[in-house]
């Protein structure tokens, strides 16, 4: 039996055929022109995504009406000016043989710009979730011309060629807005029970529906449930998701949760396993005969077949997986899954970097994502002789990107294995995924070419004796060494010794360093059984903030096992079994300790710089060997290193 047959089962949708039953999700990009309308980079992005031969491509949120505009570079369809942008992005898709659906959008009270000028609506005036703000409420004038713009944006998308769209009915937007108790406190009809909440979002899909047609499909996307104490239940959706039905929607897209979901776990972080929440896409099948789409950390088309053979969707949506490696459904089908780059759900380029960071659209595993306008295709004229020195991910990006383009590329690494600190990072809880990953992408530096010499350790003799055409270097940060009175007492270790399996460690344990190299390591020793476990850091706080998702979770779990963080606290002395700190100023003894173990950082290792400089070869440093960061410096330098490899001249 074809272990993809129910996934690449075309569906008919209205007037819409499918290819196959796999959806890429909206997702936001902040590609956009500064005046909303489609970009290159918009272009170049969705051309590359098209390329997984998923049946239907959703595109990222379309602002319905000027005050709904989620960001200055999301997408826009409140006005005709937007249509020929857009079309051009339904041909890229059309192209490709995908169809095309634009989700229609309004941000409601959580529109940053809209809150700041007093421009924001919502139900009711209670405060934006993210930004603790008091929006306007609608008066029913204001609920009427935001239907209508609904549906002046659905024919907008159908004059512009696409096959269907999405209305945005989930994650704590404007639509939702109306369904949450905790956001719509009406007393006039839109507000109340269920039911009455749920009639702006039937009145919209009704306009939609008058708007394009018996024969153009709708989608609906909800969250089944709001996940948040107090929100509304998969139950209570159960039984109004009919009315949406009757009300036009002709596909149910099965989302979850909203703004201050604990962990965000509408764009869950690895602690979650791929497919976890299909239940909820079953719960609406339950009650309607339109198809559903089922979402959440999928990465394997296989996985989503089973869901489908079961009966728990119709269709299930890849989302972070089609920026992490959109091949991953044409591997699949020519059997080669292993060389799919599963998506590690660290949010780190995607949804952190938008919301945190107000960037655009990367993947800290594919350097291409959101570059692709830079992405150079090679090969190049002229191949130089290139060492990458260390095989972490930084390396490997590095070392891969240069071959790719045709380089002659040897990569060093001191140690028997390859990762770098991803190694000692995927023994932490729950992040096997991050080992999967350094595998996958080891393979794919073998396969391109590129003469791998493990422990090796670069001197700077052999360094001036190979006299390479182009270095980059790649080789990390050393340890940060505990220098206080009493650091090589024999309980003192370090965390990845820790990691590493070697040091049995005791019931009673001090970490010193809160950053997430120290948190993991709690965790690690937490989940092994360490019962009396203290991190402490000079800090004010964690440098690993419980506003990422994978940040909230490690607090917690650390909360959980009864592990004491203690801040703006330095170790003063060490003694075999105890240990003197000082917390803000104070002295205090911990003891009994079986052991002391320091995660106080890295810095970065660059002793081989100067002869570089010296011997005038060209190089650059990328990743934790410019300074100590995380996977995304490092893959992104790395990349961008290749790709600036030019012959030197004169
Ligand atoms: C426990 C732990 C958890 C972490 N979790 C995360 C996380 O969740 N998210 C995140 O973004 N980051 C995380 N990090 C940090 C992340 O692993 C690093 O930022 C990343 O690995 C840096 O990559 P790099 O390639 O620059 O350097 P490294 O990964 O340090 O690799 C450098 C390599 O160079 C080799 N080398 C050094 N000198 C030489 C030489 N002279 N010759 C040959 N080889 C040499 C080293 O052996 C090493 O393999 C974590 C780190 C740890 C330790
Ligand atoms: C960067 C990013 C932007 C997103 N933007 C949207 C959006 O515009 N509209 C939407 O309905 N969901 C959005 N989502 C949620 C995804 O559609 C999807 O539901 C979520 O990522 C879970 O699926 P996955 O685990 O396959 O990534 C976004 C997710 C990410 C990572």
């Amino acid at each position: 039996m074809n272990a993809l047959e129910h996934v690449l089962e075309p569906i008919t949708i209205k007037n819409m055929e499918l290819r196959n039953r796999v959806v890429m999700p909206a997702m936001g990009t902040n590609l956009a022109n500064d005046d909303n309308s489609v970009s290159e980079a918009n272009l170049a992005y969705i051309r590359r995504r098209c390329q997984s031969g998923a049946g239907l491509y959703i595109t990222e949120i379309v602002a319905v009406h000027p005050d709904g505009c989620a960001s200055p570079n999301s997408l826009a369809v409140f006005d005709d000016r937007f249509i020929p942008g857009l079309k051009k992005m339904v041909d890229s898709v059309h192209k490709e043989g995908g169809k095309i659906a634009m989700q229609l959008h309004h941000v409601g009270r959580e529109g940053f710009f809209q809150l700041k000028s007093g421009r924001a609506i919502a139900p009711s005036d209670v405060p934006s979730l993210i930004y603790g703000i008091k929006p306007r409420e609608m008066t029913t004038a204001d609920i009427a011309e935001v239907i209508q713009a609904f549906g002046d944006a659905a024919l907008r998308a159908k004059d512009a060629g696409f096959d269907a769209v999405e209305v945005h009915g989930a994650h704590g937007y404007l639509l939702m807005q109306f369904l949450s108790a905790l956001s719509n406190q009406r007393q006039d009809e839109y507000g109340g029970t269920m039911i009455k909440r749920a009639r702006f979002v039937i009145e919209v899909l009704n306009e939609v529906r008058l708007r394009v047609g018996e024969a153009f499909p709708i989608s609906l996307r909800i969250s089944v449930n709001e996940a948040i104490k107090g929100g509304y239940t998969a139950e209570d959706m159960q039984a109004i998701v009919p009315e949406f039905v009757n009300a036009g929607a002709d596909i149910i897209h099965a989302s979850f949760g909203t703004h201050g979901s604990p962990a965000g776990i509408t764009i869950p972080p690895v602690e979650y396993e791929p497919g976890f929440n299909i239940g909820l896409a079953r719960k609406m099948k339950d009650v309607v005969n339109v198809p559903v789409i089922g979402v959440g950390r999928f990465t394997d088309p296989a996985l989503a077949d089973q869901a489908i053979a079961r009966g728990d969707a119709d269709l299930v949506a890849f989302g972070r997986q089609h920026l992490a490696d959109p091949d991953f459904l044409s591997n699949a089908i020519k059997g080669r899954r292993e060389k799919t780059i599963e998506c590690i759900a660290c949010n780190q380029g995607c949804i952190e970097r938008l919301m945190f960071e107000g960037g655009r659209i990367r993947c800290a595993i594919n350097p291409e994502t959101g570059q692709e306008l830079k992405y150079p295709i090679g090969p190049v004229k002229e191949s130089l002789r290139v060492w990458v020195i260390g095989a972490g991910p930084g390396g490997l990006t590095a070392a891969y990107e240069a071959a790719r383009l045709g380089h002659l590329v040897v990569l060093f690494e001191k140690e028997a294995q390859l990762g770098g600190q991803l190694r000692f990072a995927a023994k932490a809880p729950y992040k096997t995924a991050y080992k999967h990953w350094i595998d996958t992408l080891a393979a794919k530096v073998r396969d391109s070419g590129v003469e791998m010499r493990m422990n090796t350790y670069v001197t700077k003799d052999r360094l001036e004796l190979g006299n390479p055409e182009y270095v980059i270097l790649a080789s990390g940060g050393e340890k940060i060494l505990c220098n206080v009175e009493g650091s090589r007492c024999s309980m003192v270790c370090d965390a990845w010794q820790v990691l590493n399996g070697e040091v049995d460690v005791g019931d009673h344990v001090l970490i010193v360093g809160a950053g997430l190299v120290g948190m993991e390591t709690a965790d690690f020793i937490c989940s092994k059984g360490s019962k009396n476990v203290t991190v402490v850091d000079k800090l004010p706080e964690s440098p690993v903030s419980s506003m990422t998702s994978h940040g909230y979770m490690l607090h917690r779990r650390l909360r959980k096992a009864g592990c004491t963080l203690l801040f703006k606290t330095e170790v003063e002395q060490i003694n075999e079994g105890s240990v003197t700190l000082n917390i803000a100023g104070r002295a205090q003894n911990i003891s009994p300790l079986q052991h002391v173990i320091v995660a106080i950082g890295l810095t970065p290792k660059i002793e081989l710089k100067e002869v570089l400089e010296a011997k005038g070869i060209q190089h650059a440093v990328i990743g934790d060997a410019r300074q100590a960061r995380r996977i995304i410096e490092a893959t992104e330098e790395g990349a961008r290193a290749a790709w600036n490899i030019v012959p030197q001249t004169g």
